[in-house]
């Protein structure tokens, strides 16, 4: 790792989930370009590595499933291996399926769990104690979702794993300040995100994906979806010493979604 790189991350090494793709992709750059080392993680091992690649000898890609506990603690040695230390995590991989209770099919809901849910809570728990371990200090940051802190009838399994994820960032906040654990923790929460997710949960829908883009712009009061970049400039912020008073949040990047009722006049 070179620490000489000056920057708003600069010295830190982070492990940001869901790397290959959408939000994480721009993180894992966003990061880079600040001067942190970046362990790209994904089940999408190709995708990780094309990723790793663009950032210059700031980054490496692994094989990592959220799910699986034992690919979290290699991934976790790995990072402080090449790293030296850990100081951030990045739990933004996820999944998710339009329906509402009524249409909700079990395999969907238990893959969104697993994914949304229990990465994130497998991220945490490990994370924390390699940064501990490792003698870093820094943050993790939740990739949550407007779904997690308001209701939304049409997707209930992704807003369930979602809010869980509200309350798990709440709690870890909390125990590491009794603890007296140098590690913050924070959830963001983007509204619609114009990447794959969207892309493929959109690509059934009548209009066609540009058609139904518009619509989704047209009831967020800024007047479009979020980029990629949007999301990233705020999971930069809540992991970099900028945000040092900043823990248990929940940080909206929602165009002012859920400020209020709205009318566009
Ligand atoms: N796109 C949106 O409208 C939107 C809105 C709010 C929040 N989000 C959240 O943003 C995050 C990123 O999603 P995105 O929009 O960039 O979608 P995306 O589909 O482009 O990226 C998701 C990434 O997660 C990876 N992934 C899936 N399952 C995994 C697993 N088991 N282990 C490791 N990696 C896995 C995928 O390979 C992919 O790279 C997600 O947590 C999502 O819930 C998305």
């Amino acid at each position: 790792m070179s620490s000489d790189k000056m920057g708003r991350l600069a010295g830190k090494v982070a492990i940001i989930t869901g790397g290959s793709s959408g939000v994480g992709r721009a993180t894992c750059r966003r990061f880079a370009q600040e001067g942190a080392f970046v362990i790209v993680a994904d089940i999408n091992l190709d995708g990780a590595k094309m990723v790793a690649q663009e950032l210059a000898g700031q980054g490496m890609a692994v094989h990592l499933d959220v799910a699986s506990e034992e690919a979290w603690l290699y991934a976790l040695n790995l990072a402080v291996d090449h790293g030296g230390k850990l100081d951030i995590v990045c739990n933004i991989a996820g999944v998710g399926k339009v329906g509402t209770i009524e249409e909700l099919d079990l395999n969907d809901w238990q893959r969104m769990i697993a994914v949304n849910l229990t990465g994130t809570m497998l991220g945490c728990k490990l994370g924390l104690a390699t940064i501990l371990q490792s003698g870093g200090r820094g943050a993790i940051v939740n990739m949550n979702s407007i779904a997690g802190l308001a209701g939304m009838a049409d997707i209930a399994g992704y807003g369930a794993s979602k809010g869980g994820v509200t309350m798990l960032t709440k709690a870890m906040a909390l125990h590491c300040c009794q603890k007296g654990y140098p590690v913050r923790c924070v959830s963001i929460h983007p509204t619609y995100i114009d990447t794959g997710m969207l892309d493929h949960n959109l690509m059934n829908t009548a209009g066609g994906y540009e058609e139904r883009l518009q619509e989704l712009g047209a009831l967020i009061p800024i007047g479009r979806i979020a980029t990629p970049e949007d999301v990233a400039n705020a999971v930069l912020f809540a992991a970099s010493d900028e945000a040092a008073m900043i823990s248990g949040s929940s940080i909206l990047v929602d165009g002012a979604q859920l400020a209020g009722l709205y009318n566009p006049g």
